[in-house]
């Protein structure tokens, strides 16, 4: 296990680009390997999750070449969604998002498919995604009422139409029903209590597949095969989240990000951040499948608020940096609504919990989220990262604010969503001492 040690800076500023966007490559590849024929992918995030679903696919007999770019470009030969049995477990890694989508486009997999994945992976409910795809005529078994991984899919060639009511906002859920819709006949449809991402529903847009959304429900039509067309991928908004904070933080930081998505269904934080009293400013261009451009902040201090609502579902993976940026606020910021955080790579409510007040930081934890007491010097600590990304990067941020020595115990899986982050961190740290 690898330890990350960061030291407290004097100033922030920076001009950078990050790693593409992690759900986007996710669906980028998918949806390539359903297509008719040869798809270019540009900017994809070649990151232990992405690759997982590459490897799943190459399993499964889809013809994946890389381009050059460190992997970032790669050429993807559509077969409609006619895969070969991979005769062995495909292992997804880490990566909840592999699984969950592999199961919907699995659903209508006329052979039997095990799905494993790491420690992490094998502790989290697959049920969500197992109860519309069996009422869809699948079968799919996992361990005990979660079905939890390891997992065994045997999918039926035609599909029942459905319309599911999800309890969740989940974009994982939505997608897996909305590509197992593609093999069923007649109009599958899904809401959900709010928005989740739409990158899937964009995607399918783009290569030309007929879907729907009215109100809260969305729907798609069987019978459709994507059209193959090149895809490019924006950076990462939830990787770009990490440095929007730690500038946002610290008056007279500046920081400019360029090519990074600016999907509105993503970008919460920067609501939240303006709220809280950072000046951002975003150039936004609207003609490629998905909206990016470039945000340029200006660190002014932060003050508390309140997160909560319809808002969660545009932030959820940025709550562990919200977490640190209301840490170093005035005042006491709630955090409500997001039960769900206890269910991702880790339990992110008491993960968060525990880690801040090893800084010091007065924290109340609650069943959906925790109330944080900000403005008082942080203290550096040994953080456990829990082979968590996100709560390893966000803490490290936190040490750029913290006096004496942070260090980040098992620094290695920011792999999973962010490689290059800690070669960034460094250059940071020694640009602004
Ligand atoms: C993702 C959806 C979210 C998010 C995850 C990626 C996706 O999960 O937390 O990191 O790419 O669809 P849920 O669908 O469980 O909310």
């Amino acid at each position: 296990m690898a330890d990350l040690r960061v030291k407290k800076v004097k100033d922030f500023s920076a001009e950078l680009t990050v790693p593409g966007d992690k759900s986007i490559s996710h669906r980028a590849l998918l949806l390539a390997a359903l297509s008719n024929g040869p798809c270019e992918i540009t900017g994809f995030l070649a990151s232990e999750d992405c690759l997982a679903m590459m490897n799943a696919l190459t399993a499964l007999g889809v013809e994946i070449e890389s381009l050059g770019s460190g992997g970032t470009h790669l050429r993807v030969q559509g077969c409609r969604g006619e895969f070969q049995d991979p005769g062995r477990p495909i292992d997804c890694g880490n990566s909840a998002t592999t699984m969950r989508l592999l199961c919907g486009v699995l659903a209508s997999n006329p052979c039997e498919v095990t799905l494993t994945g790491d420690e992490s992976l094998s502790k989290r409910p697959m049920n969500r995604v197992a109860i519309p795809l069996e009422r869809m005529g699948a079968r799919i078994k996992g361990h005990g009422d979660r079905c939890t991984p390891p997992i065994r899919i045997l999918g039926r060639e035609k599909l029942k139409a459905i319309h599911y009511e999800s309890p969740v906002s989940s974009a994982q859920v939505k997608s897996a029903v909305l590509l197992a819709g593609l093999a069923a006949e007649g109009r599958t449809s899904l809401s959900e209590p709010q928005p989740s991402r739409d990158h899937t529903e964009r995607m399918l847009n783009y290569l030309l597949v007929k879907n729907l959304r009215e109100g809260d429900t969305v729907s798609i039509w069987g019978g459709q095969t994507p059209e193959s067309r090149d895809i490019r991928i924006p950076g990462d908004l939830s990787s770009a989240a990490f440095w929007i904070v730690a500038a946002a933080a610290r008056k007279g930081a500046r920081l400019m990000i360029h090519q990074v998505g600016l999907n509105p269904t993503r970008n919460g934080i920067l609501g939240v951040m303006i709220r809280m009293g950072a000046k951002i400013i975003e150039r936004i261009d609207t003609s490629g499948c998905e909206p990016m451009g470039s945000i340029e902040v200006v660190g002014n201090g932060l003050t508390a608020t309140e997160i909560g609502g319809a808002e969660i579902a545009t932030l959820i993976d940025e709550i562990p940096i919200l977490a640190v940026a209301a840490a170093l606020a005035e005042g006491r910021t709630v955090i409500k609504d997001a039960q769900s955080l206890r269910v991702k790579e880790s339990d992110r409510i008491s993960t968060v919990a525990e880690n801040l007040r090893r800084m010091g930081v007065t924290v109340d934890e609650f069943a959906d989220g925790m109330e944080i007491t900000g403005g008082s010097t942080l203290k550096g600590a040994e953080i456990p990262s829990l082979g968590d990304d996100r709560i390893a990067m966000a803490f490290a941020i936190a040490g750029l604010f913290a006096e004496g020595e942070t260090v980040i115990k098992g620094i290695e899986c920011v792999e999973s969503s962010y490689p290059g982050f800690v070669r960034e961190l460094d250059q940071l740290q020694a640009m602004s001492r």
